[in-house]
């Protein structure tokens, strides 16, 4: 069996930050977001994985996750020039894909609870076209949602505006080689893309037998802001993450919960609240660094305050009149006290960045 990622997407929900990183590269406690499906898609035994990129990101794929031997898979990209549907990059990944059967996993879902079982489920299954994994949810019409009679799904409709039940396709499908049948006998949806969920339809159509796999775990589509800081929350919950420090504390300095300290950081007269992430080469100095909070390499933070936020490498922020909270803070970003006159706001903000500021 196969993997196939797909990062292709262009993340307009995620400018601005999306203008200088995939989606799938932004770290959520300090791990790119692809990351999490690398693991798992090692975990359940699969090593053949290709990642499905567009012209522009490849490049920033390659120098993060390279040839994949660092986690004991063999990575292939194959770029899709334009995004034209989940459907169409996978008929584009066909010379890769070939006649295995294969996970297709999108690249910005994030899910907690193990793999393993739907896919020992589909392997010792052979009369199984397809598996799709399954989550309830509040509000059906923002996804692809199942319906599900024994076990078998009979019916998906990608995003409607009266949902038929509240099972959310959530970004794990299971294939062989018949979906391609299904892809060629589909055309583009209302918003011009080829979909996997039209595909899967012409499978339950032509009565080829499509398992709907629930899972009742916390999972995650890390398309906006939000979704990102929740997910960095989520993951420094998890039981897996563990108290580590390689840096300095000094005495002065109050260190509670489960904490993450990186190589040459150093905290100074500061009190840390885990769960916390902090990477290498960072001076925390007269701060408080509050519960779930993820710094990058190189952050300089002197008397601040941060909780519930995602910081990314070599940031820096200076004696700030307010708690930084439920923020999300690109690479390079410097939010200092000025002393100069007049005493205003000065700002430089790239194209579609947002600032939130309390009176
Ligand atoms: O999040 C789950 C939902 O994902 C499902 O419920 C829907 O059925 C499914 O269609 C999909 O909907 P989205 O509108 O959320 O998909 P999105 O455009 O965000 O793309 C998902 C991932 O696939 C993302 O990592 C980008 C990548 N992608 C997307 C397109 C359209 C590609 O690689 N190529 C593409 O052409």
């Amino acid at each position: 069996m196969k993997a196939l990622i797909l990062c292709a997407g262009k993340g307009t929900r995620l400018r601005p930050l999306t203008f200088t990183i995939a989606k799938h590269l932004i770290p959520i406690a300090n791990k790119p977001v692809i990351f999490y499906s690398l693991e798992k898609i090692k975990n359940a035994g699969i090593e053949n994985v290709g990642i499905v990129v567009n012209p522009e990101n490849i490049n920033d794929f390659k120098n993060v996750i390279g040839d994949g031997s660092n986690f004991g898979l063999k990575i292939e990209y194959i770029i899709q020039e334009e995004p034209k549907g989940l459907a169409h990059a996978v008929w584009i990944a066909r010379d890769f894909l070939q006649e295995d059967d294969f996970l297709m996993y999108l690249g910005d879902n994030l899910i907690l609870d193990d793999i393993n079982q739907f896919v020992e489920e589909f392997k010792n299954s052979k009369e199984l076209h397809a598996s799709i994994l399954l989550s309830p949810v509040k509000d059906p019409s923002r996804f692809g949602i199942a319906v599900v009679k024994n076990g078998e799904i009979i019916q998906v409709i990608e995003k409607p505006k009266e949902p038929p039940s509240n099972l959310a396709i959530i970004g794990l499908y299971l294939f062989r080689k018949t979906i391609f049948e299904g892809i060629k006998n589909i055309k583009p949806s209302w918003r011009g893309e080829l979909e996997i969920t039209d595909a899967i339809g012409y499978l339950i159509d032509k009565k080829f037998k499509v398992k709907g796999h629930i899972i009742y775990g916390w999972w995650k589509d890390t398309g906006k802001p939000e979704d990102l800081i929740e997910a960095n929350r989520k993951i420094l919950d998890d039981n897996s993450f563990k108290n580590e420090i390689k840096g300095v504390i000094d005495p002065s300095s109050d260190i509670q919960g489960r904490i993450y300290i990186g190589e040459n950081s150093e905290i100074i007269n500061s009190t840390i609240r885990g769960p916390v992430v902090i990477a290498d080469n960072c001076v925390i100095k007269d701060s408080y660094i509050g519960p779930y909070s993820s710094l990058g390499n190189n952050v300089l933070v002197e008397n601040c305050e941060i909780q519930n936020s995602i910081v990314m490498d070599n940031v820096k922020l200076l004696n700030l009149p307010y708690p930084i909270d439920s923020s999300l803070i690109g690479k390079h970003v410097q939010i200092v006290e000025s002393q100069k006159k007049p005493k205003a706001l000065r700002l430089v903000i790239g194209d579609m960045g947002k600032v939130e500021i309390v009176r």
